[in-house]
């Protein structure tokens, strides 16, 4: 069996496998650790293996990468990256610096390990807030490439910011129709989303959070029917660990098609091959890691 075979070559490669909560529900069985970016940074950051095989997209693994400089990290498919973190190169993200000459740059950690480069601290869904906090409030800053995600810590934080028009295209094209469409599907449930959704949809939803943000929610929550609105691959990780209650997509179309590019058998092929090594030069990764190192140290 397909599993059994990756479970031994992950043990005689010495191999840990990380897989992000969007990722198909058999790859997220077959990794050690299913998170969200901020856990799977963390979990990155602390481990003890030889190899590390990322089941995400290309920036979560160069994340990886950074943080690990002396170990491999893999990825199944090398051509699953993140449409939004493509969104801003980092000549772009230079010539906003040179408009704005002192303003903090702050990047999403969806975004290249050369865009990282060019900023002080960079952040995910899950700490945005905090780590935005630890700016003084007469400090201009630049938020990149998330208009949605920066708009909601900004607006959460009573600042503005001047924000890269990126967007997720999975998350981007969630409406207010869909939420009430829910609602009315599943009376007096909750509605959680991603901060990546458009103002409007965030404003129509309960709860605004992170994919670790959702499972622990789903944990907690009194609810037994609860609606969710991000990427459809999370729905597997919140049935499996909350049998007694019962989640629904807004919208069955929320997929990431990269993310699904992530199988067992690519995983296998990577392991068997030693295959997809994630390289990032020396002179980037020292600069992309201080921003990191900044955001984890946040707590
Ligand atoms: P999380 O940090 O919430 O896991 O989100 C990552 C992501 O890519 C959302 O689209
Ligand atoms: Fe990127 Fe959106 Fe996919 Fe997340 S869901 S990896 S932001 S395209």
């Amino acid at each position: 069996m397909l599993l059994d075979e990756i479970r031994d070559l992950a043990r005689s490669r010495g191999a840990v496998i990380l897989a992000h909560n969007y990722c198909r529900g058999e790859v997220q069985d077959a990794a050690d650790f299913t998170g969200d970016s901020l856990e799977l940074a963390r979990k990155a950051a602390g481990v003890d293996a030889d190899v590390i095989v990322f089941c995400g997209v290309y920036f979560m693994a160069e994340t990886a990468k950074i943080l690990n400089p002396a170990r491999k990290v893999l990825i199944p498919d090398p051509t699953a990256g993140c449409p939004m973190a493509d969104m801003i190169t980092a000549g772009q993200l230079r010539e906003l610096k040179a408009r704005h000459p002192g303003a903090a740059a702050v990047c999403y950690v969806n975004s290249t390990a050369e865009v990282k480069a060019e900023c002080e601290i960079c952040v995910t869904s899950g700490n945005a807030e905090k780590v935005m906090a630890t700016f003084p409030p007469d400090r201009e800053v630049l938020f990149v490439p998330d208009r949605h995600l920066g708009g909601h810590v900004a607006g959460l934080l009573g600042r503005e910011y001047v924000l890269w028009p990126g967007y997720c295209p999975t998350h981007a094209a969630l409406t207010v129709k869909a939420i009430e469409a829910a609602r009315r599907r599943h009376p007096g449930a909750p509605v959680l989303v991603h901060p990546e959704c458009a103002r409007d949809v965030r404003e129509a939803a309960d709860e605004r959070l992170s994919t670790g943000g959702m499972c622990r929610f789903a944990r907690e929550t009194a609810a037994e029917d609860v609606i969710v609105g991000t990427e459809t691959g999370i729905l597997h990780r919140l049935r499996r660990e909350n049998p007694g209650r019962r989640f629904h997509p807004v919208s069955e179309r929320m997929i990431c098609p990269n993310m699904k590019k992530n199988t067992l058998e690519n995983l296998r092929d990577a392991l068997a091959g030693m295959q997809h090594e994630v390289v990032v030069p020396e002179a980037i990764a020292a600069r992309a890691r201080i921003a990191i190192e900044r955001m984890l140290a946040c707590g």
